[in-house]
């Protein structure tokens, strides 16, 4: 199962779900591909955010091979599930999907652990560090339940 994860820049939200969801790969015995994305491109070649690799590293997730890209319409034919970060994300991504099929690959990665609440991992760029934390803590909670689907083979 091929998995994308999504959110504006590629360079701090998306980048944690990507290494936290191929550690749970790992953790689960899952066999999956998992990649990230931004919707826009500002930062489309760079690395992940110092501080998304300092928290991931703190848990012992390793992002530095990862290098941001922009979202195209062609991940809908890549990837079996896309993950938004937040309800922006969802709305971008959802303007380029060309029929059902495409839409309902796409899910608010929150509503993974509290369905219907169409809640936002907050954008911690312009904040301080603990920020980053938080965010790794919701993500990390998220990707779990991801894995523990996968496993069970429930649908996302
Ligand atoms: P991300 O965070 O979407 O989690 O990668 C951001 C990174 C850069 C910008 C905004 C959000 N920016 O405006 O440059």
């Amino acid at each position: 199962m091929k998995l994308l994860m999504v959110c504006l820049g590629n360079i701090c939200r998306s980048p944690l779900a990507e290494g936290i969801m191929k550690e749970k790969g790992q953790k689960y015995a899952l066999n999956i591909e998992v990649d990230s994305a931004g919707t826009a491109a500002y930062h489309a070649g760079e690395s992940p955010d110092p501080r998304s690799q300092e928290v991931a590293l703190k848990h012992n997730i390793d992002l530095s091979s990862q290098v941001a890209r922009k979202f195209t319409v062609e991940d809908f034919d890549r990837f079996d599930e896309i993950f938004a970060m937040d309800q922006q994300n969802f709305s971008d991504i959802a303007s380029l999907a060309r029929n059902k099929q495409d839409l309902e690959k796409i899910h608010l990665i929150l509503n993974m652990t509290k369905p219907g609440e169409n809640k936002s991992v907050p954008d911690p760029y312009y904040g301080g560090d603990d920020g980053f934390e938080n965010v790794y803590k919701m993500l990390d909670v998220a990707c779990d339940t991801i894995a523990q689907k996968i496993k069970k083979g429930e649908k996302i």
